[in-house]
Order: C-alpha cells, then structure tokens, then sequence
C-alpha cells in the first residue's frame, strides 16, 4: 500500500484570525511558508505528482510559492468547507489506494510521524484514521468521539458539540487517511451543516463507519506537531520550534552552535561538520556553508556558497556570494550579488564587493568599494580604494591584474584596466589604463610654501 499514496494538502482559505490580506499558507515560520513546510513532510512518502494542493484564496501567488516542480494543484473557486475542498481535486487524484489529507496550515507535522500513521492501512476492516492528540485547551478543534472500542465514532466540530462532548480534550488534528475506493464512493453523502452551510470532511468519519467501516484514531503525543496554525501568535509558536528543529539537527550532525536560540537558519541550509556558528547568525535561501569554518556572530548569508575552513568574523552581511576555501572576511564585510572571493583572500572591515571576483591571495583589508571588477591573483587593495563603477547612466568593468598593488585612497574610473605587477600610487585618480609593471600616479603634485603656517599663527595673534 506504502507506493499508492495519494497527498491532498488543503490550502484554499483566507485564514481569517491571521488579520492579513495574504493567504494564511503563504505566511512564513522557519524560513519557508507553511504550504511548502507540509509539502516537505509528505514528500518522501509520494512523488510530487501524486501531491495535490487545494488553493483559491490568491490561487495565483499560493502557485508561485510552492518551490517543489511536479506539486498539482486543485482549485476551489468558493471556500464551502474542508469536505468541499477535497472532493475539487477527484479528477486529480487516484482512485485506489490510500488517501493521506493535511492542513495546509499544519507546518510542524513530521514525515516519520505520517509513515507510522498510514502504516495501520495495512489491517483488515479499517477504512481509514485519523491522527488525533490530547491538548489543555480544546476550544475550536473538532472533537473525537470514541466509540466503546476505540474506534472513532464522530468528529465534533466546536459548533455542534454538546457540553459532554466540549469537555473532551482528544481533537482532531487535521491529518487523516483513507480507502479512497471507499472514500470517493461516499464523499456524495456529506450535506452542508445546517448551521454554517460548509461541507465538513470531518463528517465522513461519521458516514464510513455507518456503513460498517472502522476509522482508527491515531493518538500522538507530541502536541508540537500537530499545531494548525490560525494567529500570527501561533505562526511564532512555529517558528521557534521550527527553527529549534534545525540548529539541533545541524548540532547533531556535527556543527557547534553558540546560543542556538539566537541562530537562525532556513531549512534547505547545509552545514559541514566542526563548523562554529557564533550567536545571532543567520543563515538564508540556499546556503552551503563547508567544513571546519567559523561564522562570526552577528553575521547574515543568503544564497551563498562558503567552502571548507573558511573565517567569517563578526558582523558579515553576504548575499549570493561565493567565498572559497581559507579565506579571512570580516569584520564589517559586505559581499553583494556575484561577488566572488578566492582561496586566502582577505576582505577585511568595510569593504563592500559588488559583481567583483577576487583571485587567490588577493587582500582588501580596509574601507574599499569595489563594483564590476575582476582583480587578479596576489593583488593587494590599499585601504580606501574606490572603483567608480557607475557615470549615472552606465556600469562599467575595472580588471586589475595579478600582483598589483594599488595605493591607500586610490579611485579608478571604469572602465579601465591594470596591468599585472603595476603600482598605483596612494591617493591617484586613474582614468587610463596602466601598463603592466609600471607606476602610475594621478595626483597633483604636492608644492610646500616654507614658513607659510608660522606667519599666520603671528598675524592672529596680533589681532
Ligand atoms: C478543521 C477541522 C477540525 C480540526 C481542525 C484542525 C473541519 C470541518 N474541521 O477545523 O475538526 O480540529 O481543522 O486544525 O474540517 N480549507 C479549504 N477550503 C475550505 C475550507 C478550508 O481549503 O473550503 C482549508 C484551509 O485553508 C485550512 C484547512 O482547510 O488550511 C482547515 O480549514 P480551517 O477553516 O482552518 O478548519 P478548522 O476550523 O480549523
Ligand atoms: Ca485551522
């Protein structure tokens, strides 16, 4: 049975409490939005083709953010109810086989926790489950009504619960499986409630067991899991477990973490083994950090790619860079889109790179901007250097060459190149190309007028 899953993730609502004009499940917690955080669980247990999601509200932007290619979705023009939603993906989804239903809005759910649970497909006479937990507070979950031998005989919604069947404390988490021969044979007989006029998927239950079938609940105590969320005070809720979930992972497999409740990082993030991540870093998007390195704290990347023994000090902020290995960033570094930073370069405090490769040995220790540049191997950038990369209309490349010294507060006007081996002298504007091995100086000549300042300080005196 394992092999014919079918997933349908339930998408289509506002999410009213969530007070925003966006789709509850485009709401991010743990560095991802809640849709692609149940997608991720369900993935190992169904290809991506067998992954329907139903959406409506903003259908076009719940689209957009889904990041897995192959996900199909069901479109549910009008929200009339959770049972509705299902019964929009029929032409979608298999007829055979075993039907696993999530909440979109159930982004801590575990995969291992789902494989366990579609498990009990394999036993005689039952049609279906339901993962159920026992929490404090039961107000506005669907109640499990158990029948005399633990079987679930109803779900109770908050509305039509009797006083009795308030004080149960076991609910219906939103996660369910069934036979869906039986289960598309029956979803006909759902009627809309007399009172709000939705379709409630939850009466199904109801339905299948009058016609002889069992429906299991499956009782998880983790209530972390199962958390649906409905106010942005919840979504925080699950942020904080979810980004708890993976500095331990990473901890466990080997990356020490200093105050890991102040670390951040997006769960696509990989992290190679006795890497040191300091306090308050945050790792975004896709970024590969190698082995044997140390991210300063107070440090932000996203999207990048650090190779193995690398040393980020204090207070980087990278995005889309490529730092390779044994190279010295920071502290107070700022790698912008494209930049690329070689093996053992230094690019020290306020320097920012933009669209610039450095090669190997190259070093930028202090306050530099360098845009559209490719700069060689074993080139030193004098502290203050500034590549005019930009007239207000146009940018424009600077190459500078291997083993090329440019001096302390030097400006070079794109586009220009220099030659390897070349001097810059401190403080020029370089405007044409230089030579290689030559010395190039952009500057007015310095001219003393002797005693000038002395005399000045007599004729205020006298005044
Ligand atoms: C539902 C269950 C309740 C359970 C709770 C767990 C029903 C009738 N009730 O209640 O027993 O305890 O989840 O969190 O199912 N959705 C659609 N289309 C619709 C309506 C809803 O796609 O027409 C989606 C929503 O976007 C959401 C999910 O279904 O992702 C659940 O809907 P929601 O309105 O939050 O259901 P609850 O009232 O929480
Ligand atoms: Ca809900």
């Amino acid at each position: 049975m394992k092999n014919n899953v079918t997933v349908v993730i339930l998408a289509a609502g506002l999410g009213t409490r969530m007070k925003s004009k966006k789709a509850k499940v485009l709401h991010e917690a743990g560095g991802d939005t809640l849709l692609n955080h149940v997608i991720r669980a369900a993935l190992p247990l169904a290809p991506a083709e067998k992954i329907v999601a139903v959406i409506g509200y903003q259908e076009e932007e719940v689209r957009r953010s889904v990041k897995t290619p192959g996900v199909r979705f069901a479109v549910q023009e009008e929200q009339k109810g959770t049972g509705h939603a299902v019964a929009c993906t029929k032409d979608l989804v298999e007829a055979s086989g075993q039907l696993l239903i999530l909440n979109g809005d159930g982004p801590l759910i575990k995969t291992p926790t789902l494989e366990t649970f579609l498990g009990s497909g394999g036993q005689s006479g039952i049609a279906g489950g339901v993962v159920t937990t026992e929490v404090r507070d039961p107000t506005g979950y669907g109640r499990i009504v158990r029948t005399g031998d633990g079987r679930i005989a109803a779900i109770v919604e908050q509305k039509a619960a009797s006083p009795e069947q308030l004080a149960i404390r076991e609910i219906n988490t939103g996660v369910y499986w069934f036979d869906s021969a039986l289960f598309w044979q029956h979803i006909g007989e759902i009627h809309p409630n007399s009172q709000s006029g939705e379709y409630y998927l939850t009466d199904i239950v109801e339905i299948l067991r009058r016609q002889g079938h069992s429906i299991a609940p499956r009782l998880v105590a983790d209530e972390t899991e199962l958390l649906g969320i409905n106010t942005r005070v919840e979504l925080a809720v699950a942020d904080r477990i979810l980004r708890q979930r993976k500095t331990e992972a990473l901890m466990l497999a080997g990356v020490t973490i200093e105050k890991p409740e102040t670390v951040t990082v997006d769960p696509d993030v990989e992290v190679g083994q006795d890497t040191v991540i300091e306090a308050h870093v945050e790792l975004r998007g896709a970024t590969r950090i190698g082995a044997e390195c140390r991210i300063g704290t107070g440090s932000i990347f996203r999207d990048c790619e650090v190779a193995d023994g690398v040393q980020i000090l204090p207070y980087v902020v990278a995005d889309r860079a490529k730092i390779a290995h044994s190279a010295l960033v920071g502290p107070f570094s700022r790698l912008r889109p494209k930049s690329v930073v070689g093996e053992h370069c230094h690019i020290g405090n306020y320097v920012e790179l933009k669209n610039t490769t450095m090669e190997d040995r190259s070093k930028a220790n202090h306050l530099a901007y360098l845009g559209d540049a490719i700069i060689g191997e074993a080139t030193n950038v004098g502290a203050g250097t500034i590549i005019c990369n930009y007239d207000g209309v146009h940018k424009h490349p600077t190459r500078i060459a291997d083993h090329v010294f440019v001096g302390s507060n030097s400006t070079l006007v794109a586009p220009v190149t220099v030659g390897s081996g070349s001097y810059i002298a401190a403080g020029s504007v370089i405007t044409s190309d230089v030579a290689r091995d030559a010395l190039a100086l952009g500057r007015a000549r310095q001219t003393d007028k002797p005693g000038w300042a002395k005399k000045r300080r007599e004729e205020r005196k006298k005044e």
